[in-house]
């Protein structure tokens, strides 16, 4: 659990100054996966595990920045900022303040505290609430120019900059969104085509249950980037036939029946599961909205076997993790969430039995695999905002 009052006590004593602090949460994905970058759907929701960044000013030309996870201080000249990742975690919030810097705007000299409880590396996003924390941080306590205000959607496509340009995972823009405009109790179908979104009420008995497989994954640089060239490769040979399809979101089943043997076969199943995931995400949404839980459920089953067997994004523990869950009759609904190659399964188990849910889940998962797993129940938050 984050503490504010210790945040804002350890700032003041590390930096002499009171802070003021901001909140970013990480976010859980319930479906729609390597869908955002190919301006389709996806329907995630912030969760209650997320960066504080505490935040005061300096009167040097200097920016200060402390984390607590890391128990680390680093400083830096505003003038002179790294040009490139140093694989730190400094990354994130200097490729915030690279990008506020390009769209104009004049960092003011500042001491940032950052602490964040949103496990690393485990698909909930604890990159974006960091990238998110910093720039609401930045822009409401230490920004010199005018306006000095961008929208909350600005902010997420500002952060999703600062991981494409700066750290290097070409990433789209689900995860920065959401911790942007998440909303309490509910998730958020978000278009990511022009970024309209519509927000669904998570029904008050079903309860969220986010299972860690403890498999840990890194996007930079990896599996992530060459899943999205061959989607990229698969949208280039539909584009021969229909030039009008700029994006997967465009293309329909009937296209890759039509155009699919043109494509290597890895090609064509990673861009079946996009195709077919857009699909899914907004009858997803609609049941959710209707409060259909089979349907609901049966859409969870059929996306994660599609993120296993033809985006081969998934791994052994949580196919075993989404397998035992999906064995529980407490169970509404389970697939591995976020950017895959391990970490969370999300589940969506009835409210007064989620505990026993768990405990069961992780029992069977131990005894299976030799590996203890971490639950984290979180209800849907709110996205990023001041304390
Ligand atoms: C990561 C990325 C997101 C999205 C998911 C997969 O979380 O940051 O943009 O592509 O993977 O759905």
């Amino acid at each position: 659990m984050l503490n504010v009052t210790a945040t804002k006590e350890n700032h003041a004593l590390r930096y002499g100054a009171e802070p003021l602090v901001f909140l970013a949460p990480g976010r859980v994905n319930l479906i729609g996966e390597h869908t955002d970058y190919s301006e389709g759907f996806v329907m995630p929701a912030a969760i209650d595990f997320a960066t504080l960044a505490a935040i005061s000013l300096r009167d040097d030309q200097r920016v200060s920045i402390f984390s607590e996870n890391f128990g680390e201080q680093a400083d830096f000249d505003l003038a002179a900022l790294p040009a490139k990742a140093a694989h730190h975690w400094t990354d994130y919030p200097i490729g915030v303040l690279t990008q506020l810097i390009q769209a104009g705007f004049q960092p003011k000299p500042s001491n940032l505290t950052l602490v964040g409880d949103v496990p690393l590396g485990s698909g909930l996003s604890s990159s974006a609430s960091v990238e998110v924390a910093t720039a609401i941080a930045i822009l409401g306590a230490a920004v010199e120019a005018d306006p000095a205000h961008l929208s909350p959607p600005q902010v997420a496509r500002l952060c999703q900059r600062a991981e494409n340009h700066f750290v290097g995972t070409q990433s789209g823009i689900m995860d920065q969104f959401v911790s942007c405009c998440g909303a309490a109790n509910h998730a958020l179908l978000l278009d990511c085509r022009d970024l309209s979104f519509s927000l669904a009420r998570i029904p008050d008995g079903l309860g969220i249950v986010i299972c860690n497989s403890m498999i840990k994954h890194s996007h930079a640089g990896g599996e992530y980037n060459t899943r999205r060239k061959e989607i990229e490769e698969g949208v280039e040979i539909l584009r021969r036939h229909r030039p009008e399809i700029q994006f997967l979101r465009d293309a329909t089943p009937e296209d890759l029946q039509l155009h699919g043997h043109e494509m290597p076969t890895d090609v064509l199943k990673r861009c079946r599961h996009v195709v077919t995931g857009n699909l899914r995400t907004v009858a997803a949404a609609k049941a959710l909205e209707t409060n259909d839980l089979p349907t609901l459920g049966r859409l969870m089953a059929e996306s994660h076997a599609s993120y296993r067997d033809d985006f081969e994004a998934s791994c052994p523990e949580a196919d075993i993790l989404v397998e035992l869950a999906a064995s529980d009759p407490a169970c509404v609904g389970a697939r591995l969430t976020g950017g895959g190659f391990g970490g969370c399964t999300v589940n969506l188990v009835k409210a007064e039995q989620a505990a026993a849910f768990s405990e069961k889940l992780v029992a069977a998962y131990l005894k299976s695999t030799g590996i203890a797993a971490e639950i984290y129940q979180s209800l849907a938050g709110a996205g990023a905002h001041r304390l």
